[in-house]
């Protein structure tokens, strides 16, 4: 569809494109370091990025007030170029409405990148499908993170749980019996670049005990991948809160949670819970917990 506003001047044509958010349910750091991660689509926050037609050479992003920045703009213009738009960018205004928590571990850049890019090819009638639209989304997470994983665009391109790995590529979980899991926040964003850097030191300075880290992290995944797709009835909750709270120690061990997590993920296991962990890049975010239903 061409966004068109001649024939009502009150409604200008508009298009939009969805993104969900993620949550990471083991794996987050070690991915970076090829080993695989557990992501889930998380479809009760997102971001909706709409197009509507601009006045002539007078096109508007209209971003959130916490999302102002270069980079939000820097997204806008590379994806119009990686979709061959770039003649075209002053055609749209630009609305960003997002739901979900910045810097919080649940994937916002991805959510807004993969938002943005199926905003556009709807607005040129040219489907994409979820390999393409995450191998674009994955260039405009270059934006915000400089060398990510991937793990993000693909769980919300795919917008199903999958098994992600750089090395392995992915594996798309399409039946699957997840506990009850909550999360929480403690209301303070971390920065991913920062957190990924902190990991690459512990690597560097630690670097037979970081692989041993890594194989652990492996074995977790593959632990709940497999606890996911087996009819495990009551136990499943437990026995995937001892893969979080263990997941939780190596995130701690290689300094990405802070006090304001382990409090959270405490509190969540002095409540009842059958396991937590942090969730994302940490320093600050979201805790998830698996909880008796
Ligand atoms: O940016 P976040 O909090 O959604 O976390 C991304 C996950 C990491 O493993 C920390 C980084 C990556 O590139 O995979």
């Amino acid at each position: 569809m061409q966004p068109n506003s001649q024939s009502d001047p009150h409604s200008p044509a508009s298009v939009s494109g969805w993104g969900c958010a993620k949550v990471i349910l083991v794996g987050e750091h070690f991915v970076v370091h090829g080993a695989p991660a557990l992501a889930l689509p998380l479809d009760s926050v997102g971001t909706r990025v709409t197009l509507r037609t601009a006045d002539e050479g007078k096109s508007r992003l209209e971003l959130p007030e916490a999302a102002k920045s270069d980079k939000s703009k820097e997204v806008v213009d590379r994806a119009f170029a990686i979709l061959g738009l770039s003649d075209r960018r002053h055609d749209w205004n630009v609305g960003v409405e997002s739901t979900v928590p910045l810097g919080q571990g649940l994937g916002s850049s991805a959510s807004y990148g993969l938002a943005l890019l199926r905003a556009l090819a709807e607005a040129i009638d040219r489907p994409l499908s979820c390999e393409q639209l995450s191998e674009h989304a994955y260039e405009i997470e270059k934006i915000f993170h400089g060398r990510p994983s991937g793990v993000d665009n693909t769980v919300i391109a795919y917008e199903i749980p999958v098994i992600f790995s750089a090395n392995e590529g992915i594996d798309l979980l399409r039946q699957v019996t997840l506990p009850r899991l909550i999360l929480a926040s403690t209301g303070t964003a971390g920065s991913t670049q920062d957190a990924v850097a902190k990991v690459r030191q512990h690597r560097q300075e630690n670097t037979r005990r970081f692989r041993a880290l890594c194989d652990e992290a492996k074995a977790i995944t593959e632990s709940c991948a497999s606890l996911l797709q087996t009819k495990f009835g009551s136990d499943m909750g437990r026995e995937m809160g001892k893969h979080l709270d263990h997941s939780h120690r190596l995130l701690q061990e290689v300094g990405v949670s802070t006090i304001e997590l382990d409090c959270l993920v405490d509190t969540a296991r002095n409540a009842g819970a059958y396991g937590a962990k942090l969730t994302g890049a940490g320093f600050g975010g979201f805790m998830l917990a698996a909880i008796d239903p």
